[in-house]
């Protein structure tokens, strides 16, 4: 049943990929044991510097001998000038004051120094000989595809739309994320207009089936076996499932954040650019009401994302819902508090039994 390309060229059992979550959510626990219950962990190494990035990878290393990726943020090129900045900034200062965080002088973080982390980032994949990278975000310049493709490393990418996928499968990518607007966290659009699209899961499977030959992996408010059959129904060959693996036990998120999702309605989502300047699915708060009808004025990716950094940790520190990012798809009313192998099992027994009637 299982045996198919996606499986064959990722090296694992069942086509399901634990989702990368960037900030902390996957721990070396999550990853390893979604890896040695026969899916395929993935580091959110976004925000990582290096040396976080090659500790974590020598820690899952001890802990499984089985295949696990990491996933990369694409550095994007932005504008804001140190206007603009500054009056992001001080829209945010009612929080500072509010947490009482100390006033500092914002500074616009070159885009330089971004894709410098970047190349360090993937020298440290490289020397670790991790063997699958996924990118989001778009994909990197052509001359490091390449470079990742003679360490015979696989490639994964990500799109939200058709176009999208076409363009991975045209730079070599080797498979393809279906993203659709269900999905919990940043969108990984690189060429819609940002304000259109949100295409749906149902929608995008087929439509990228039909026109890329490579695998299709599908992400967005799958949780259990019918979104397993049901994506495997619409042409893709595997998952990718991020709120699902954010509740389990081994998974770092806040118990804030994990309470969250285990008490929400599909209602609860929303879109925001407030915390970090880029499209977001997460739960709504405070800080997202708020912030709803400036999104248009705010800095751009990752400029917003650095200022909004300190009152998203106090907000954390302080167990207080309200002022941090709780990233989650539409479905968190199937979310449920389980360890990874009974997830796993889960899974597996009922996506078999409705893809075997
Ligand atoms: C908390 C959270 C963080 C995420 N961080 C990343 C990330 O770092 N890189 C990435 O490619 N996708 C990220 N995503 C998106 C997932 O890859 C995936 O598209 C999404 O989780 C699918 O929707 P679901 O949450 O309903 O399963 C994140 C999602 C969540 C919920």
């Amino acid at each position: 049943l299982w045996k198919k390309e996606l499986t064959n060229i990722l090296g694992i059992q069942y086509p399901i990929l634990q989702a990368p979550m960037a900030g902390g959510i996957t721990t070396s626990e999550l990853v390893s044991a979604v890896s040695d219950n026969g899916g395929l962990g993935m580091v959110g190494a976004g925000y990582m510097t290096p040396s976080q990035l090659q500790n974590q990878i020598k820690d899952i290393k001890k802990r499984t001998q089985r295949k696990f990726a990491v996933n990369l943020f694409v550095p994007n090129e932005f504008y804001c000038t140190e206007k603009e900045m500054l009056d992001g900034y001080k829209l945010l200062e009612p929080y500072r004051s509010l947490f009482s965080l100390e006033t500092y002088n914002p500074e616009v973080m070159p885009g330089e120094k971004a894709r410098k982390m970047f190349h360090d980032q993937i020298n440290v994949l490289i020397e670790e000989r991790v063997s699958i990278v996924s990118f989001t975000f778009g994909l990197p310049p052509k001359e490091i595809l390449t470079l990742l493709k003679e360490q015979g490393i696989t490639i994964i990418g990500t799109a939200t739309t058709v176009q999208e996928a076409v363009f991975n499968e045209k730079m070599g990518v080797d498979a393809i994320v279906a993203q659709g607007s269900e999905a919990g966290g940043h969108r990984g659009s690189f060429q819609e207009n940002e304000d259109s699209g949100m295409i749906g899961l149902m929608s995008l499977i087929p439509q990228i089936a039909d026109s890329v030959t490579i695998p299709v992996i599908a992400a967005g408010g799958i949780m259990d076996g019918r979104g397993i059959a049901a994506s495997v129904c619409l042409g893709a060959e595997g998952v990718q499932m991020g709120t699902a693996f954010l509740t389990c036990h081994e998974s770092g998120a806040h118990p804030i954040h994990k309470e969250a999702i285990l008490n929400s309605s599909e209602e609860n989502t929303t879109m925001t650019k407030a915390f970090s300047g880029k499209w977001a699915r997460g739960i709504n708060n405070k800080f997202i009401k708020d912030f709803q009808d400036k999104q248009h004025f705010l800095p751009p990716f990752p400029v917003q994302n650095t200022l909004t950094k300190e009152i998203r940790s106090a907000s954390k520190a302080r167990n207080n819902p309200e002022y941090m990012s709780l990233w989650s798809g539409q479905s968190p009313q199937l979310a449920k508090k389980l360890s990874v192998p009974e997830l796993m099992e889960e899974l597996i027994r009922e996506s078999e039994k409705l893809l075997n009637k």
